[in-house]
């Protein structure tokens, strides 16, 4: 799938991984729109939307056509976390919090998926016979999750779950499906987190020595986007990243 001119859709495109991505995809010559709760940095064309909600994310996905054109791309960077103890003296996981991740982690990522595939089905191949590629994101936790991750990692999985089914399915008509499994990388979400836990986790990182730069999961974005073998699979990308074990408390949602 070439990027120049073409239409992505950037849901989470509001901040964070999302935001660099949707600057990055604009200025390579793509026609960009952003979906999410909240506009934040972006400049650009933007629809309202809760990925949770598939009634307002079909309404979002026709919004921004008018400005997009055809949707080639959808790239979904929304996510939110959740940590805390699922038992005990000091037990904070609710199944009503539980509930809200997998909502919005792994149904909103379902519910984009197919509103994304059905236009892009709808639309015409181009001359390689590809209609679009969908790119979600998951992480490392859904690998080696701390203690207090349960319901995160439970998520994120799902997501990494559902990438090859929807890739086997949507894959006559021209459609990829690709994860990645971010490891740590200097966003928001991640650097309103302090304390000892937080610079010991940064210090795990092996090569480059450090968290990643959102430029760096922009470019993955963009190479999954050209390269048509990429199908069907979960990248991590993590500098080798492995999550210790370890108790994780600093999310507050
Ligand atoms: N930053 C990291 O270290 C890291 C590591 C692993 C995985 N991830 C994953 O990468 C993705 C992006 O993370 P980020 O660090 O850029 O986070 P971020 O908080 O900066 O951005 C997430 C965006 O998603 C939007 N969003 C949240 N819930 C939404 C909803 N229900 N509907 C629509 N939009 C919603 C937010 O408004 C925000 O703009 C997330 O899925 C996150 O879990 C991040």
């Amino acid at each position: 799938m070439k990027i120049k001119g073409s239409g992505f859709v950037i849901a989470g495109g509001g901040s964070g991984l999302g935001l660099t991505t949707a600057l990055s995809l604009r200025e390579a010559g793509a026609r960009v729109g952003v979906l999410d709760l909240k506009q934040g940095e972006w400049d650009g064309a933007f629809a309202h939307a809760d990925v949770a909600d598939e009634t307002g994310v079909d309404r979002a996905l026709d919004a921004l056509a008018s400005e997009i054109g055809q949707l080639r791309g959808l790239i979904n960077t929304t996510g939110i976390g959740h940590s805390g103890l699922s038992a005990g003296p000091d037990r904070k996981v609710t199944a009503e919090g539980f509930r809200r991740v997998l909502d919005v982690n792994t149904l909103g990522s379902f519910i984009l998926a197919q509103a994304a595939a059905e236009r892009m089905i709808a639309s015409e191949a181009d001359k390689q016979g590809e209609r679009g590629v969908i790119i979600n994101t998951s992480s490392i936790v859904a690998f080696e999750g701390q203690i207090g991750t349960a319901a995160y990692a439970a998520a994120k999985g799902g997501i990494n779950a559902m990438t090859l089914p929807l890739a086997r399915e949507f894959g006559p008509y021209g459609i990829r499906v690709v994860t990645i499994a971010p490891g740590i990388f200097e966003t928001p979400m991640f650097s309103q987190a302090r304390g000892p836990m937080v610079d010991w986790l940064r210090e795990q990182v092996i090569y480059p020595d450090r968290p990643g730069d959102a430029v760096e999961f922009a470019e993955m974005v963009a190479h999954i986007v050209c390269n048509r073998m990429l199908n069907g699979t979960v990248i991590r990308l993590d500098g080798a990243y492995r999550v210790p074990s370890g108790r994780h408390d600093w999310w507050v949602d």
